[in-house]
């Protein structure tokens, strides 16, 4: 048996990345071999307040992640959805990670330099830290395969230096912490902005036209896609063709990915086509796969009592794996207790 986890940070709305790169796998996952997996999908609230957070928008954008998971196909019945800030022990691992990580470690985490910018004096301990919290979020439940993006790569790889590493220092063998394998699949592991196809779709990008919101309605995703940044040659029909033309490939991932096909097959039906054509195929199609979940997640919404009572649940079963490797760890690292 499989033990799944990933998280998502309740920043912003959800937008087309996180579905394609990862809760579309999530729902693979849980679904897999019939079900025998067991997966925990976290919204990570400890992670959101690493940048400046609105206090009053927090709780409800913790709300409306979880809708977004159970609207994409997590069956809050068979996974358990939980806030991370409801588990405490994902602090308390993180304390003990961040006491015995180097900081050379952390000085190589590619995100933090992405995210802080020009200003890194001004940029909290906390997104510093981050990618800490983050392998506790994981080693905590001793997770084994962790469904993200191709953006989480670098910080999986830190998760299972700290798994690694504590494993050897404290002499609990190979098998206190597994070290999580990272699961990056499909045909859209890293979609781009619809405005610039070399940088990342992304929930805290300014504009709104560079992204798919998965609350977006028809006309938006329409104008959206309509408005994305093209060329002016026809489709590439090959791989060879895609260089040098992000745009283009990003466009024909995302029809690949919502299509369940390769990107391959859709350059075979579109290659040569122009975009005049291929865009209001794109859009039909977004629309046919996204609406369903948008409408599902307002009904949701509509009953926030029931939403809380699925991250209750969750918490307390999260709680009940979380608590006595937290407390296992800190015993194997001397603590009195
Ligand atoms: P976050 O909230 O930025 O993104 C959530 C998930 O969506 C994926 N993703 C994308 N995939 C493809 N294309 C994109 N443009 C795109 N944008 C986002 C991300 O790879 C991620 O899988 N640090 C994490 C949250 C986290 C976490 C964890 C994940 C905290 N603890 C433990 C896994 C396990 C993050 O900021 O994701």
């Amino acid at each position: 048996m499989k033990r799944i986890l990933s998280c998502m940070q309740p920043t912003n709305r959800l937008q087309l990345g996180n579905y394609l790169g990862a809760l579309r796998n999530w729902v693979a996952m849980q679904d897999e071999d019939g079900g025998v997996n067991e997966c925990l999908y976290g919204v990570v609230d400890l992670h959101a307040i690493t940048v400046p957070h609105d206090k009053e928008a927090l709780a409800n954008a913790t709300r409306e992640t979880a809708a977004a998971y159970i609207a994409a196909g997590v069956d809050p019945k068979r996974s358990y959805i939980f806030a991370q800030s409801a588990v405490p022990a994902h602090a308390q691992l993180a304390w003990l990670f961040t006491a015995t990580t180097p900081m050379g470690w952390l000085n190589r985490m590619t995100q933090f330099k992405e995210k802080a910018g020009k200003n890194k004096e001004k940029a909290s301990v906390g997104l510093y830290s981050y990618p800490i919290l983050m392998a506790a979020d994981i080693l905590i439940y001793k997770a084994t395969h962790v469904p993200v993006g191709d953006d989480q790569k670098q910080h999986l790889e830190l998760a299972r230096d700290i798994a690694g590493s504590f494993n050897e220092k404290f002499n609990c063998g190979e098998e206190f912490f597994p070290l999580p394998e990272p699961v990056i699949t499909g045909e859209a592991t890293r979609v781009m902005s619809l405005r610039d196809g070399t940088q990342k779709m992304s929930k805290s990008a300014e504009s709104d036209m560079t992204r798919i919101n998965l609350t977006d309605d028809a006309d938006t995703i329409a104008k959206k896609i309509k408005k994305a940044k093209s060329d002016p040659d026809a489709l590439p029909s090959n791989e060879k063709e895609c260089e040098g033309r992000p745009e283009a490939d990003n466009l024909l991932g995302i029809y690949a990915a919502l299509s369940d096909q390769t990107k391959e097959q859709v350059m075979n039906e579109f290659g040569g086509k122009q975009f005049s054509e291929f865009k209001p195929a794109l859009a039909d199609l977004a629309v046919e796969k996204l609406s369903p979940i948008t409408n599902r997640m307002n009904e949701l919404m509509a009953d926030p009592a029931e939403i809380d009572a699925i991250l209750r649940a969750g918490a307390e079963k999260a709680n009940e794996l979380a608590q006595p490797t937290c407390d296992e760890a800190a015993k194997l690292m001397g603590f009195w207790s």
